[in-house]
């Protein structure tokens, strides 16, 4: 039966109805933000794939919602804050009725799905204009591994405004990762990260731009430090997706580490205990939590982040964003009741290991002036051209990308359609092997990653991460021909 979302629930939000009564956010419009860790974390509304479809409407349009700062604009899909989460199986067919109700273009871009790039699949060419709708239409390959993922807009021009306004929902695709014994013993939590403008109609220019903006209202799941619980003895597993347009999240459960099991592209080998994580915007990890300490109250913290060296800045407080000089509680754990003690799953999923490339680049990210346009952002000295295409490369092919971050501030670099792997980082293997489709590098950083152009012809991008950064010309267009 193919599930579809009526209208109607969402008309009823804008006109006033409570946000958590559509199962969704709580920074609804009538909503109030409730005290700190009294709200539990219920996930986003969700539409599950069944018989093989997904068929939903998104409307992407601004909603009044609730902020410390008082009402505020923010923009939604279906009036909600994330958008809707969707669920889906390998082979399933998906048709998304984009309706576009902005003020300027939009489209959605289905970060880190291995899908076409072309026709309305993953076309980030393709450009819905205000008052118009496009039908997506995609089938999700039969062997597309289970993950974490994200959808979010991206029409040139209006994608880091469009993504640091709200827009933007999480992606789950099921498979292998979730049927492993250890792994499905855990109870599930999705953290779908995000900073908002704590004012109305802010809209930074100049250097704020130029660093990225920051929102200075930490949300999960759209609410303010909501509670999360887990059974004293059990496994949390907490699905974790960064969704602001430049801030980045430094992690740390007090006196919980992390087990990390899935990056972008989802398993790893083996689970890595980390004590903190990182996550650059657009990227996304699995991790278990394991129930062994005291009942009691944990804080899920945000630790202060400062994205690159700042010499340029002159110490503009570059990095973790307004404010924000210590730690920040975003949620709160509390254990309750109790199972008999969980162990960790021992082994995941086989990473394969890539072949020997057939071809070698460099990418070298830096910012420059242009003249008319002032400061830019630039790959391989040029700033971003829709009229031409920066990399050719062949269906079929591995090569190995040499990235380079020559400049004075942090740059995830993604790339779309084809995950890949870090090889190694300023010369030095990385400890493990991981599907990524965002790298971190910071200034001085040589990244070297290996990709294969599998299964699709067309053309796509990979960009900077940092949306503004991406505004301002870091992006090029990759070409993959058969
Ligand atoms: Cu989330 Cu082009 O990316
Ligand atoms: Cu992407
Ligand atoms: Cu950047």
């Amino acid at each position: 039966m193919a599930l579809r979302l009526g209208r109607r629930p969402f008309l009823a939000l804008v006109a006033g109805a409570s946000a958590s009564a559509a199962g969704a956010a709580l920074l609804g419009r009538s909503g109030q933000l409730r005290s700190a860790g009294s709200a539990s974390a219920t996930a986003p509304s969700r539409l599950r794939s069944s018989g093989g479809r997904l068929d939903l409407d998104l409307v992407a349009q601004e909603t009044e919602v609730a902020t410390p700062g008082g009402p505020a604009r923010a923009l939604t899909y279906n009036g909600l804050l994330p958008g809707p989460l969707l669920e889906i199986d390998p082979g399933d067919a998906v048709r998304i009725n984009l309706h576009n109700r902005l003020p300027r273009p939009t489209n959605i871009h289905y970060h880190g799905l291995h899908i076409p790039p072309g026709g309305s699949a993953d076309n980030v060419f393709l450009s819905v204009g205000p008052g118009k709708s496009h039908s997506y239409a995609f089938t999700l390959p039969a062997d597309h591994p289970a993950g974490t993922f994200y959808y979010h807009p991206h029409s040139h021009g209006t994608v880091a405004d469009q993504v640091f306004g709200g827009l933007g929902g999480m992606l789950i695709v099921r498979g292998a990762l979730d049927r492993i014994p250890a792994v499905r013993a855990a109870a599930e939590q999705v953290l779908f990260l995000k900073d908002l403008a704590a004012e109305r109609g802010s809209s930074p220019m100049g250097m704020g731009l130029m660093l990225g903006r920051e929102g200075a209202v930490l949300t999960v799941n759209g609410q303010v430090n909501p509670t999360l619980s887990m059974p004293a003895g059990g496994l949390l597993r907490l699905r974790i997706v960064n969704g602001s347009s430049a801030r980045f999240w430094r992690l740390a459960l007090e006196e919980h580490p992390f087990h990390l099991i899935a990056t972008d592209g989802g398993a790893l080998e083996a689970p890595v205990e980390l004590a903190e994580l990182l996550l650059a915007p657009g990227e996304r990890a699995e991790v278990l939590v394991r129930g062994e300490r005291q009942g009691g109250r944990y804080r899920l913290l945000n630790l202060p982040y400062t994205r690159g060296a700042g010499g340029m800045m002159g110490g503009m407080g570059m990095g973790s964003g307004p404010g924000q000089q210590g730690p920040v509680s975003i949620a709160t754990l509390t254990y309750a009741g109790s199972v008999a003690p969980l162990p960790l799953p021992e082994r995941l999923l086989p990473v394969e290991l890539l072949p020997e490339p057939v071809r070698r680049r460099r990418f070298v990210l830096n910012h420059g002036m242009a003249p008319g346009m002032g400061m830019v952002f630039l790959i391989n000295g040029r700033p971003f051209d829709h009229g031409r295409i920066d990399t050719r490369v062949r269906l079929g092919d591995t090569e190995e990308w040499e990235l380079v971050n020559v400049g004075v501030m942090d740059h995830p670099f993604h790339v779309h359609i084809n995950p890949f792997q870090v090889i190694s980082r300023n010369g030095k293997p990385e400890p493990f092997r991981a599907w990524k489709d965002v790298v971190l590098l910071r200034p001085g950083e040589t990244v070297r990653i290996r990709t294969r152009f599998d299964d699709f012809t067309g053309r796509s991008v990979y960009h900077c991460h940092i949306l503004d950064h991406e505004e301002l010309g870091m992006m090029g267009i990759l070409e993959i021909t058969a």
